[in-house]
């Protein structure tokens, strides 16, 4: 595999310095550190120092998340962490919290640590580009997860069809308002999946406005996905149209959560239609009491799963089948694109039938006798 040699290295230093403890006798046995005699790095928490990624042969995938706040992403981390272990690896995980500089840096440290793959969530698409060179340097491919890194010699990308998300979205709100003002709650700028959601939102919108159907009096981004911008654009959007909205697509639920926030400060939740994506708890829980009208299912077991495959494959050098290419601004990407599910107050048993959440859960704010027959 790429890393032996560097393994070979850190492998060779370990037995050294074995040797060389063991001659100053202050070798422990079975303490699991480096002079423990066994060869293998303690474990794979430190830097390169401590011998990197699988010193023990075995493989090590590194995680650079933007962040853990939304609901979801611990779900894929948990989830691809799993497969990855059931698949005889383990995963370092780092978690940026939205910032850029924190994400470049955490990758590099991963990439120092000498893991097999990074896969990669991004923040910024195109901040992150440097991570693909880097890792690239040092023999490291890069699957992007979920979000596309643009502009880089990305390895891999699995996501979901995320033009579809939009169309989905924009198609359940007009189905829903048939005609009117409707404004779009866009998600964060900085993350190529918020632009192709509202790219498949608009394929929709659009000839609807150009058939003189609806009107879209509002677009904006929310910034990094937050609710509290979402509720600011949604303050926006209702005053400079004096309230006078039919229906409004919102992104995903967080930003869904912030206009229906708004909305009710208006007297207006649960009266015009709102879409979401993730099928987060409270999106559901919303939907099951009548203040948002659909979200997007996106199984994340499905992702997280087909991802952790694809990265411990491609640690063992394996070729991935990827039916499909996405071009970045630079390459056509190898791609693996999931279908996404629309659920409303009518599917609601969808989520819930798949594990993704549990019945009482999702009622939990409806009164028992409106619970659906089981
Ligand atoms: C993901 C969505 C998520 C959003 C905010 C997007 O890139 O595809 O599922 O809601 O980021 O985290």
């Amino acid at each position: 595999m790429k890393k032996f040699s560097q393994r070979f290295r850190f492998g060779l230093a370990a037995v050294l310095l074995a040797s060389s403890l063991a001659g100053c006798g202050i070798v422990s046995d079975g303490g699991g550190g480096a002079g423990s005699g066994s060869g293998k790095a303690p474990n794979n928490s430190g830097g390169a120092a401590n011998g990197g990624a699988g010193d023990d042969g075995k493989i090590v995938i590194g995680m650079s998340m933007d962040t853990l706040k939304e609901e979801r992403w611990q779900k894929d981390r948990d989830i691809f962490t799993e497969k990855v272990q059931e698949l005889g690896g383990e995963v370092k995980v780092l978690a940026a919290n939205g910032d850029d500089a924190t994400q470049l840096s955490q990758a590099e440290q991963l990439i120092s640590q000498g893991v097999d793959v990074l896969v990669v969530i991004a923040h910024n698409a195109e901040a992150t580009a440097p991570i693909v060179e880097k890792a690239h340097k040092e023999g490291i491919k890069v699957i992007a997860y979920d979000r596309m890194i643009n502009n880089a010699e990305v390895d891999y990308y699995i996501s979901f069809d995320n033009v579809r998300v939009g169309e989905l979205q924009a198609q359940a709100v007009t189905a829903a308002a048939q005609k009117g003002n409707i404004v779009y709650i866009g998600g964060a700028d900085t993350d190529n999946n918020a632009h192709m959601f509202k790219e498949g939102a608009m394929n929709v919108l659009k000839p609807l406005e150009e058939k003189g159907a609806i009107k879209i009096v509002y677009d904006q981004f929310s910034k990094d996905w937050k609710p509290e911008e979402a509720l600011k654009n949604m303050e926006n959007a209702l005053t400079a149209n004096k309230n006078d909205v039919q229906g409004v697509v919102a992104a995903n639920d967080a930003t869904a959560g912030g206009a229906i926030q708004a909305l009710t400060a208006q007297g207006m939740a649960g009266k015009i239609p709102v879409s979401g994506q993730d099928a987060d708890l409270a999106a559901v829980q919303r939907i099951a009491e009548g203040t948002q009208l659909m979200t997007v299912y996106k199984p994340i077991k499905s992702i997280a799963t087909k991802a952790a495959e694809m990265a411990v494959s491609a640690a063992k050098g394996e070729t991935i089948s990827a039916d499909k290419t996405v071009n970045n601004g630079k390459i056509d990407v190898p791609s693996v694109l999931l279908d996404p599910i629309p659920v409303d107050k009518s599917s609601l048993n969808t989520v819930i039938e798949d594990g993704f959440h549990k019945l009482e859960d999702v009622y939990k704010n409806v009164p028992k006798d409106q619970w659906p027959q089981q």
